[in-house]
């Protein structure tokens, strides 16, 4: 039996980098959110043993590196079971594009391999192995509005935003993540330097590591989401809140609460190009455009269909590649990933 799982692609709705912490992670809060995007796995189990990745990009590794690999080969383990496994990836997703492509990959195969097997694993389980595999895997087991915390893996349902319309650019180039981290400590470690301050997170290695605490950067981005999230509750009339719930317009609220990425300070200087990509999004009419993770894939949302769908067109005239789809509420996500 084959199985196809859509793997869909997520953005971040604001990012804030914190403290470098003893096992040479970053602590972080972001608000994930899920987009139509995605690409296509294409799981089997036959007799014999081992694992077998076949994809046409050549920048997909097809051995034990690649991050279906290690999750197939955690969950075989956990779910006591054996057999030949082939994953087809049809990547439609950037590769190193902040979307969390290879990570929704992993994912899907973790589910499409329950489904083949027909066994399931304990909800609390497949989080576990998840966030064992990458910091970006497990809200993809929650899909919708995801609070992230910790260096990303912990993960909690936020009330889903309805789906805005949203256009994803996607420029050529593919940033490293543990890149764009190292040179976050780099800057950290000069501002530090320049105010007579040192910073002391310890380094696995046992030596120092550059970054400061940097609650005070979480908490603000904190306080931003909670603001986004309850405005309509909290600042309408009572009679209002019985009759409309989540009124006013979530997008313009978003742009009030101030919410930013951290990584676009230490990527924009390095690909100015990305900056001048995020410009374009904006003049182009979007209300609230980004870097996703640490890029390069920049995305803007939109009040409407048509003002997304004039915005690709403009944007492809400047040469950009543009796409447009909309961000998946958590029921779609789930009704829509084994539906191809
Ligand atoms: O967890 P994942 O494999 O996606 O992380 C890739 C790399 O990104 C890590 O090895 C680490 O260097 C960096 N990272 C980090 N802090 C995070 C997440 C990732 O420093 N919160």
């Amino acid at each position: 039996m084959t199985v196809t799982v859509r793997s869909f692609a997520k953005i971040n709705l604001g990012l804030r980098i914190g403290a470098a912490r003893a096992d040479g992670f970053h602590e972080l809060r972001t608000v994930y959110q899920t987009i139509g995007l995605h690409d296509a796995i294409r799981l089997s189990v036959g007799r014999g043993t081992g694992i077998e990745i076949r994809c046409d990009d050549p920048r997909v590794p097809r051995d034990e590196s690649n991050t279906c690999h290690r999750i197939v080969s955690c969950a075989l383990e956990a779910l006591r079971a054996k057999g030949r496994v082939v994953i087809e990836i049809e990547k439609r997703l950037p590769v190193q594009g902040g979307l969390g492509g290879a990570s929704a990959n992993a994912v899907a195969c973790l589910l499409g391999l329950e489904r083949v097997l027909k066994k399931t694993l304990p909800a609390g389980e497949r989080l576990r192995i998840a966030a064992k595999v990458g910091s970006d895997l497990p809200l993809f087991l929650i899909g919708g509005t995801v609070l992230g915390m910790g260096r990303g893996e912990q993960v909690y349902p936020l009330v889903d935003l309805p789906s805005f319309p949203c256009v994803v650019v996607t420029p050529e180039v593919g940033v490293s993540t543990p890149k764009a981290f190292a040179e976050w400590d780099r800057r950290a470690q000069d501002d530090a330097a320049r105010r007579g301050r040192s910073y002391t997170a310890s380094a696995p290695s046992g030596g120092k590591l550059t970054v400061g605490d940097g609650s005070d950067r979480m908490d603000e981005l904190g306080r931003g989401l909670s603001a986004w999230l309850s405005e309509p509750y909290s600042s309408a009339p009572h009679s209002l809140v019985a009759k409309r719930g989540r009124a006013g317009n979530p997008l313009l609220r978003l742009v009030r609460a101030g919410i930013e990425n951290d990584f676009e300070q230490v990527v924009f200087p390095e690909y100015p190009e990305l900056r001048e990509g995020k410009r374009a999004l904006e003049r182009a009419g979007a209300k609230y455009a980004s870097l996703s993770g640490s890029g390069s894939t920049l995305y803007g949302l939109f009040g409407s269909k048509t003002a997304a769908g004039r915005a690709v067109v403009s944007l492809r005239k400047q040469g950009w590649a543009a796409r447009a789809t909309s961000t998946l509420t958590r029921w779609a996500y789930w009704s829509r990933i084994f539906d191809c």
